[in-house]
């Protein structure tokens, strides 16, 4: 089968792997030299991800039966819908139904209208005199966000990046005077305490298989401090679950997804693809962050590498319909993942260094290398001002698992470049068990 995939992160490096692993022929559309997407694709093209029309030309003249989209940006141009209409099916979803991560107001409207359990208070606003008022008579701890897409780096948490109300209003003066996300609108949600993990389920809009659990790590520096980021590293067990996570969570939050999928289905916009939870787990049980209408990034290259059903019929599930007569089977290991950035990513990156990678290291390592943003020139590899790689190491022990992934990082040498090493490691999720525990104390 020929399937068009687009986007050139780590992510869609995972992804082409597992599609080529289980007989795919990719035809990959990108907006960099992705080195390993470059060598495993039957053609590749650059072309900008959110350029939708040459994409799909590209994709009608290639003759490809199918179609996996990694990034947000060109489901929320509605690619699929294109596609779709060029008789190309897609295991992503159409422009409607990808609302549900591209605005963050409808989601939370659709959490309400439809009462789903998860749902976080929140409010609303396009006018700064209104959140004055609001914040007047506000008590407790807030979360800002811009209600279009920022990648992750919009969101503002009081207490940790804003200090108090003033500095609350004056973000939000920021987000509605430079539109910050696209649009002049905000959101402000009751700040969730615990720990977050993430739940990524294939669905064809009706049944849903979920996947491992997985931790990521959002902030740039290590011991969870510093700006947002896409995600430094991520983490998963081998049971699938999580260290602060049990079976019961585990389906509580399964059913917060399928409850969605159910409203979404009934506004008439029914969701194909992977669809994304990111949960915060409180003392009051799991509550939605945000869903995002792809796989995550890191998270696809804990879950990806060790599926062992095949993918491709798995995406042909997603995209026609079918799932609920199939089953996905992982690996029982654990996987911990770290990203390579460049200096200054999430603040100011520093682009344009070179990296020299032992591929054959990191493999002997028993970890696997995703190439993220960086360019290939004349047979060399370059940073951009994105993430630049991603190592993977798999075991059945935890510490096995981030001994590989450190091992595999220093497999990559280059200047300008930054890394978390306590992904993973016993002391780090120590910590977040310890955390989980407090905040269950307050139940
Ligand atoms: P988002 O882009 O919505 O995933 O938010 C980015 C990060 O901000 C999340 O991963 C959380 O760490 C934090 N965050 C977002 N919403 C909330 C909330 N309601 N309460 C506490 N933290 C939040
Ligand atoms: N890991 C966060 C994301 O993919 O959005």
């Amino acid at each position: 089968m020929k399937v068009l995939t687009v986007g050139g992160g780590a992510r869609e490096h995972a992804i082409v792997k597992a599609l080529v692993r289980d007989g795919a022929e990719v035809y990959a559309s990108m907006s960099n030299r992705n080195p390993g997407i470059a060598e495993l694709s039957e053609d590749f093209i650059i072309q900008s991800d959110t350029d939708v029309g040459s994409i799909t030309e590209w994709a009608v003249k290639m003759d490809v039966d199918m179609a996996v989209i990694g990034p947000e940006a060109p489901l929320g141009e509605g690619i699929v819908d294109e596609l779709e209409d060029k008789g190309i099916s897609c295991a992503s979803p159409n422009r409607d139904a990808a609302q549900i991560e591209i605005s963050k107001e409808f989601m939370r409207d659709l959490m309400k209208k439809y009462e789903l359990p998860g749902r976080v208070d929140y409010e609303v606003f396009d006018d700064i005199v209104a959140i004055e008022d609001f914040l007047a008579h506000y008590e407790g701890d807030l979360v800002v966000k811009p209600v279009g897409l920022t990648g992750g780096k919009g969101v503002k948490v009081m207490g940790e990046h804003l200090d108090d109300k003033r500095d609350v209003i004056d973000y939000c003066r920021k987000v509605l005077e430079q539109e910050i996300g696209g649009e002049s609108k905000v959101i402000l949600e009751e700040k969730l305490e615990g720990e977050e993990f993430t739940l990524q389920v294939f669905t064809d809009g009706v049944s849903l298989i979920p996947t491992p659990l997985v931790q990521d790590h959002k902030r740039l520096y290590e011991g969870d401090e510093g700006p947002n980021t896409g995600g430094m590293g991520s983490y998963s067990q081998a049971d699938g679950l999580l260290p602060f996570v049990d079976e019961e969570v585990y389906e509580s939050s399964t059913e917060i997804i399928k409850s969605t999928l159910l409203a979404l289905e009934k506004e008439g916009c029914r969701y194909k693809g992977v669809l994304y939870g990111q949960f915060m787990l409180t003392a009051k049980g799991p509550k939605i962050i945000e869903f995002n209408c792809r796989w995550g990034d890191p998270e696809a290259m804990n879950v990806l590498p060790l599926l062992r059903s095949d993918y491709v019929e798995l995406c042909r599930g997603m995209a026609e319909g079918g799932i609920q007569d199939m089953d996905a089977e992982f690996e029982k290991k654990c996987s911990v993942c770290k990203y390579i950035v460049p200096e200054g990513y999430g603040i100011e990156s520093v682009p344009g260094n070179k990296l020299e990678v032992d591929v054959d290291g990191i493999e002997e390592a028993g970890a696997q290398l995703f190439y993220a943003s960086v360019d290939e020139k004349d047979g060399d590899i370059y940073t951009t001002t994105s993430r630049s790689l991603a190592v993977v190491g798999f075991a059945e022990d935890m510490s096995d698992a981030e001994r590989a992934s450190e091992e595999a990082l220093s497999c990559v040498k280059g200047k300008g470049i930054h890394m978390r090493h306590d992904i993973g490691k016993p002391e780090s999720i120590r910590r977040k068990v310890e955390h989980m525990e407090e905040v269950w104390g307050d139940r």
